[in-house]
């Protein structure tokens, strides 16, 4: 099984309920690693360029302005199939669907606050890592 990295966000209707260590907990007994993190407090300007493939949905605007309401946790996650294994923590979009024991269906308020955000794919994952940590190696090695 090929050791991956993926990038999560805490975002920040969830940092603002103080379970980023709760949420950090999943993550390390899944047997994922932090590689890299920061707490930021994102620009209009990163939401919009980050959430680019969204930009022509009906959400894209009220999402921004969820994205810079407060500080969100940058997180690059590695182990074991870490992309899969890190969508399977989070739960689907709408925590109304997601699964029991999941990050959303537990944290979760809403499909728009819904707490984390999660590569989706090998693609996503090495683009997103490089936006928000340049210079990071994609590969844990
Ligand atoms: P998406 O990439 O479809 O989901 P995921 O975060 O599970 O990969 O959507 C990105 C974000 O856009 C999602 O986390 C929350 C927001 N969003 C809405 O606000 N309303 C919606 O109907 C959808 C589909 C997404």
């Amino acid at each position: 099984m090929a050791i991956e990295r993926t990038l999560s966000i805490i975002k920040p209707d969830a940092v603002a309920k103080n379970v980023i260590g709760q949420i950090y907990s999943r993550f390390e007994t899944a047997g994922l690693k932090i590689a890299a993190a920061k707490l930021v407090h994102l620009s209009r300007a990163d939401a919009e360029q980050f959430y680019a493939v969204h930009a022509a949905r009906p959400f894209f605007k009220d999402l921004v302005e969820f994205m810079i309401s407060g500080p969100v946790m940058i997180t690059a996650l590695e182990g074991e199939n870490a992309i899969l294994k890190n969508r399977e923590l989070m739960g689907a979009t709408d925590p109304k669907k997601a699964e029991a024991g999941t990050i959303r269906a537990d944290f979760a308020d809403s499909i728009d606050a819904n707490a984390v955000h999660g590569s989706d794919a090998a693609e996503t994952a090495a683009v997103e890592i490089a936006f928000f940590f340049p210079g990071m190696n994609v590969y844990a090695r």
